[in-house]
């Protein structure tokens, strides 16, 4: 059976950073909901225009939207190649709506890994983001520059973005949306018996490598 992990942590965790370098290192595909919803407002879809200032405030988008754009990516073939849900599940609801998802293609959570981390660092970690314009790589002012000031390692791009709610007030805003509505999930998929939990706060490299030990033990 293909695996399901999901990545949870709050803004800043690290979750996208590490879901991109676990589909290099296991061929697995990364299912961001806020990439999605983001590629929706780009788009001016009626559910980007819905979800466009709920974003922007720092709260959580319905779960309705949200499920509605993860089930249109979730029936696209290279999913079957297993997944990394990044910002997925947030709710409850969301959760119970994954299982009874999964269950109808008789598959199930594999992990639900939750990257700790001090709350306090994240308002930094998120503010100094940007990303390459042209590829998406991410990066960071301080954690994660490229090795030639303004060109993208990865595509040789000279654009860089930043997100429109990665501010300190915004995030500080997320932060309590997590703590609120996402956090919880941590008890659920412990009493599950899939959680795993890793130490967030040291280098992106080591917890690469503590991810790919979980994923290698449960492979095994
Ligand atoms: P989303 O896009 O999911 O954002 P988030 O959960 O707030 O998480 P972030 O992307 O901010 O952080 P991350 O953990 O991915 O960190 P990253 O790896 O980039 O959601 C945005 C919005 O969309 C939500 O607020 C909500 O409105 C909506 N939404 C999305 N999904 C939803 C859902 N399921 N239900 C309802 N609403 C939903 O790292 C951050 C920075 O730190 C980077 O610059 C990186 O280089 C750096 N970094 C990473 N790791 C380290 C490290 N170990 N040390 C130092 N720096 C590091």
């Amino acid at each position: 059976m293909a695996p399901v992990l999901i990545l949870l942590g709050p803004p800043g965790a690290g979750k996208g950073t590490q879901a991109r370098m676990l589909e290099e290192d296991f061929g697995l595909i990364q299912l961001s909901t806020g990439d999605l919803l983001r590629a929706a407002v780009s788009a001016g879809t009626p559910a980007g225009l819905a979800a466009k200032a709920v974003m922007a405030a720092g709260a959580l988008v319905s779960d309705e939207i949200v499920l509605a754009i993860l089930k249109d990516r979730m029936a696209q073939p290279d999913v079957a190649k297993g997944i990394i849900l990044d910002g997925f599940p947030r709710t409850s609801g969301q959760a119970a709506a994954l299982d009874k998802l999964l269950a109808e293609s008789g598959q199930k959570i594999t992990a639900a890994i939750s990257l700790e981390v001090d709350d306090a660092a994240m308002v930094g970690r998120v503010s100094g983001r940007h990303t390459c314009g042209s590829c998406g790589e991410g990066y960071h002012d301080t954690f994660k520059r490229p090795h030639t000031a303004g060109v993208c390692d990865k595509c040789g791009g000279l654009e860089f973005k930043r997100r429109a709610d990665d501010n300190a007030e915004t995030v500080r805003d997320r932060l309590t949306a997590y703590h609120a509505q996402t956090a919880p999930l941590i008890a659920y998929y412990e009493a599950k018996g899939v959680l795993e939990r890793i130490d967030a706060m040291g280098p992106i490299a080591e917890i690469r490598h503590s991810l790919g030990q979980i994923i290698a033990g449960i492979a095994a």
